[in-house]
């Protein structure tokens, strides 16, 4: 790991709770995440995860999209407001619009999401309720890059939550939410600090293709994988 580079300029994008940005704006602060948040932006004026970052004393800048006359016109105005910023990395935590293929082909490689599935299974919305439907063992979450399909762009982690006999979808949802915080500051990291990286929208990862998502059971990365950790 290049511990020379320097830390990622990145935007955290919500529209919501903010949980995730929380969590990685906490690991941010103690050495384990390798960025600086420049910007956390909502699209919703009253997004509860605002409040923590402005608490943190994060820039915080409201992008509301219903003022905006088309899907275009609200992803130009946020692309603007990111060049201004100068990010390296824009992370999706919780951002409930669709950034259309204009937005996603000029910051390529370079927007992060998490979806609360093991992709590619339940791509959209109502996952966890999905999963319980189809009787699946496991459900969990992935960390993808974002591309102009929806939910479809490269996995490069995915994090396995057992299900149990009695979940429902909430419960199956706060154990997925509390594995997703142990999971998406750490898939940061490494794009920050360029461990993982995007070539034509392609995973690398040390210099070889990233074959498949490197996979996390109990919060711990698989054994082929334990080299990441550091
Ligand atoms: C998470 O479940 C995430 O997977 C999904 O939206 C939720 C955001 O939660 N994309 P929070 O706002 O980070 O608490």
């Amino acid at each position: 790991m290049n511990s020379q580079r320097p830390r990622a300029r990145a935007a955290i994008l919500i529209s919501g709770r903010g949980s995730n940005m929380e969590l990685i704006h906490r690991h941010s602060t103690t050495g384990n995440c390798h960025i600086d948040i420049v910007g956390v932006i909502s699209n919703r004026a009253d997004a509860a995860g605002l409040k923590y970052a402005h608490n943190a004393q994060l820039p915080t800048f409201v992008i509301e999209h219903n003022l905006y006359k088309s899907r275009a016109a609200f992803d130009l105005e946020l692309q603007h407001k990111l060049v201004t910023l100068e990010v390296d990395l824009i992370i999706l935590a919780g951002f409930m619009r669709i950034l259309g293929a204009d937005f996603t082909n000029y910051f390529a490689g370079k927007i992060v999401n998490i979806h609360p599935s093991l992709l590619p299974k339940y791509q959209g919305m109502h996952t966890h309720q999905r999963a319980l439907s189809n009787n699946d063992a496991d459900h969990g979450a992935s960390v993808h890059i974002v591309t102009a399909n929806l939910d479809a762009g490269p996995v490069i982690a995915q994090t396995k939550v057992a299900i149990k006999q009695d979940d429902n979808a909430h419960t199956l949802a706060a154990r997925v939410l509390a594995a997703e915080h142990h999971l998406y500051y750490k898939v940061v990291n490494w794009l920050a600090r360029g461990i993982v990286y995007v070539v034509d929208g392609q995973l690398y990862v040390n210099n070889s293709r990233l074959q498949r998502p490197v996979v996390f059971k109990n919060n711990k990365i698989e054994q082929a994988y334990e080299y990441l950790e550091q």
